[in-house]
């Protein structure tokens, strides 16, 4: 998710805080997450086009943060710019609501980190160099240092989100050394989350995963989803330090778009061992999970199928 708005179902009074973070900061305490004290439990929707970053020419009345000109990127804080985010939290606020923000996109979507390759590497013909290459890196760390040092006293920022989606691949192809296996994607998951952990002690930082797993079960060990070829391990990603709970999406339909899904029970099913797997992992570790996003199409299977997920998120304490 690029941008969430989470409502409170609690409003806390407590005084009596779980962590030494300030008033009004979202917390976590093993598997749930906590507000001042009390356990936190909300449900969010996405803003995914509250751009961050586009190419030049910039079209007059865009809004973006960054863009690229004369070799380097510039980032915006004007009116159409960091101002229009400050006017967002602000909203926000006022609403008791909290956001999650994203940094960057995997996919070219609103910006996105194949706008760093275009700029920085043009020609490059593979996704992953973006997150092994120094001078990519750098960029992209100069624009959260931005952001974090901008917002690290609101309690409005419920948590920074290092990636939309990250994977090997993108809209170019994932290069032949980049895998879970490789650790390309968890090894950039601890740098960034240890680099944000050094700007910011308190806000909690998040993945923004799909949550694909690296088992090696027989049944599923040609499984995309499950393999660790996607570059993301869920499990091993939720052990770092500085990533303080898990998130995953669902998509059955895109994922098996020839309809085969494993472990019998469709995509109805399948979604349940998804959920439940993810919840069984967070609790291993210890830490909250979020289920960020959903969906299968048309509307009647929506209606067929959501509140089984939903009703497992709930029963195992998901954040959704
Ligand atoms: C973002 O998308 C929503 C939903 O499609 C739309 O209502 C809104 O106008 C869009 N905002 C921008 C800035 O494009
Ligand atoms: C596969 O392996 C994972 C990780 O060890 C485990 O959690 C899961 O239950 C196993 N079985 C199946 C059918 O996925
Ligand atoms: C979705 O609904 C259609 C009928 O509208 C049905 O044929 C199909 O199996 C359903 N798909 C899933 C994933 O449940």
């Amino acid at each position: 998710m690029l941008l969430s708005y989470l409502v409170p179902a609690f409003l806390a009074s407590a005084m009596v805080v779980a962590k030494l973070v300030p008033p009004g900061f979202v917390t976590t305490n093993g598997v749930q997450f906590e507000l001042d004290g009390e356990p936190f439990a909300f449900v969010g929707s996405n803003s995914y086009n509250s751009s961050e970053l586009h190419q030049t020419p910039v079209e007059t009345g865009l809004t973006y943060y960054q863009v690229w000109e004369d070799n380097d990127w510039i980032l915006n804080e004007g009116s159409q710019g960091f101002e229009r985010l400050d006017t967002v939290l602000e909203i926000a606020a006022e609403f008791d609501m909290r956001l999650i923000l994203t940094f960057t996109n995997n996919w070219v979507g609103y910006g996105g980190m194949e706008l760093y390759i275009d700029h920085i590497l043009p020609g490059t013909s593979t996704h992953d160099v973006f997150y092994t290459d120094e001078e990519m890196i750098a960029s992209y760390q100069r624009y959260v240092r931005t952001i974090v040092e901008r917002y690290k006293d609101s309690a409005t920022v419920f948590a920074w989100e290092m990636m939309n989606e990250a994977r090997c691949l993108g809209d170019l192809p994932s290069g032949p050394d980049c895998s879970a296996q490789s650790r390309t994607i968890p090894n950039w998951y601890k740098l960034q989350s240890d680099y944000i952990r050094s700007l910011d002690p308190h806000h909690l930082i998040t993945t923004g995963g799909e949550g694909h797993f690296n088992w090696d079960n027989s049944t599923l060990i040609d499984d995309y989803n499950f393999n660790g070829e996607a570059g993301e391990d869920f499990d091993y990603d939720l052990t770092f330090e500085n990533v303080d709970f898990g998130t995953y999406h669902l998509y059955p339909q895109s994922w098996y778009p020839d309809g085969n899904f494993p472990l019998g029970g469709g995509a109805e099913g399948w979604g349940l061992f998804w959920i439940q797997a993810h919840a069984n992992s967070a609790k291993k570790v210890g830490k909250p999970v979020v289920l960020e996003e959903f969906g299968v199409t048309p509307q009647s299977n929506q209606t067929l199928i959501y509140p089984s997920w939903v009703q497992l998120a709930l029963d195992t304490k998901h954040g959704g």
